[in-house]
């Protein structure tokens, strides 16, 4: 276990090189929810997660010596081209994180990302792009530093920083499955960084398929960061936060033993508590559209017909989730055919 102590360290190299770096991180899909936080980027409640194959950010960077001020001087591309609207959440990230990777103000970072699935899809792009920026800076952090630390530390460390660009970005480093947040009842749990169980997955989960199904697509009404404020005083948050726990040590169960059966029913009450929550708290807002809905009730009546064990799952956002394991791929994929004229990205668990 790391605490916060251990991710700050001030020696470091001088150098007038030049770095030319490269990272790719993947997008991820909560099982259990993280929903509602305490200041520094502290969960609520601890949160698990399938990181994704396909979904990824990919990010370079030139970093060269930064001579013009001392302070963060940085500049962010999106394919090439110029974003400055994206600048101010980056600085306030590098801000936050500068007593961890004080180098930063050494540096000028010229960044440029890019995703693999569609910009503005609904797919969490926050969680994959604070994580390969992340790494980037860690990337460089290596081969400045004049300690040695070994890959488990670098792991956590990467883990540790993204999490304060975003929450979900924590759980974008280790795969397949991620948890973030402590429990009293997992000691190598942490709310500083994720971590991989402690156990192996069971077969059933490899290759779990996810397809989401775009129902809609565009920049979030409400931002995940606003939901998480109002669940400081929301009348169920105390409910909340046990079911989370509860549900932590559940599905964790579930992973080890393959009971998918169970795990449909955690992981739809999870997705239906997320939304129930946004529904019933002050101000309310619904984000599930009719579609959403139509598509969980004919995934429900799908699965009671022909048994076969897929379930939904759904983000802070319109877009519907469908979880299935690699045997039933082929007749999933045709059901998915006549469910939905919405564009739909194939994604699976790695
Ligand atoms: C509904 O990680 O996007 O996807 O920490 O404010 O950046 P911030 O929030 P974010 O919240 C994700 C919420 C969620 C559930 C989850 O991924 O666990």
């Amino acid at each position: 276990m790391f605490t916060e102590k251990d991710f700050i360290r001030n020696k470091y190299k001088k150098t007038e090189k030049t770095f030319d770096l490269t990272a790719q991180a993947p997008s991820n899909i909560a099982l259990v929810k993280y929903w509602g936080k305490y200041p520094k980027q502290i969960p609520m409640n601890p949160s698990v997660s399938f990181t994704l194959n396909k979904s990824k950010t990919t990010t370079k960077a030139i970093i060269s010596p930064n001579h013009s001020n001392k302070d963060i001087n940085f500049k962010f591309y999106f394919k090439g081209k110029h974003k400055p609207d994206f600048e101010p959440k980056i600085k306030q990230f590098f801000q936050n994180i500068l007593k961890y990777a004080p180098f930063l103000k050494d540096y000028f970072f010229e960044i440029d990302s890019k995703n693999s699935f569609p910009h503005s899809s609904g797919i969490a792009s926050s969680a994959s792009a604070f994580a390969a920026l992340t790494k980037i800076l860690i990337l460089l952090e290596k081969q400045i530093t004049i300690e040695n630390k070994n890959e488990d530390f670098w792991t956590k460390k990467t883990s540790f920083l993204a999490r304060i660009g975003s929450g979900s970005a924590s759980r974008s480093i280790e795969y397949p499955v991620s948890i973030w947040g402590k429990h009293p009842n997992l000691k190598y749990t942490s709310d500083l960084y994720a971590v991989k169980p402690d156990f192996e997955i069971h077969p059933i989960f490899n290759n779990y398929n996810d397809s989401i199904i775009l129902v809609e697509e565009g920049q979030k009404q409400v931002s995940s960061t606003a939901g998480h404020k109002l669940m400081e005083n929301h009348p169920y948050k105390n409910i909340r936060k046990q079911q989370a726990f509860d549900n932590t040590i559940k599905i964790l169960e579930i992973l080890k033993n393959g009971n998918v059966v169970d795990f449909i029913d955690i992981v739809e009450q999870e997705a239906l508590t997320l939304h129930a929550l946004m529904m019933t708290s002050t101000p309310n807002y619904i984000l599930m559209q009719a579609e959403t809905l139509q598509i969980i009730h004919s995934i429900r009546k799908y699965r009671e017909q022909t048994g076969v064990n897929l379930c939904f799952t759904l983000d802070a956002g319109a877009n519907v989730h469908v979880l299935y394991p690699e045997i039933n791929k082929i007749e999933v994929l045709k059901f998915l055919e006549t469910l939905t004229t919405k564009k739909i990205i194939h994604d699976n668990i790695s």
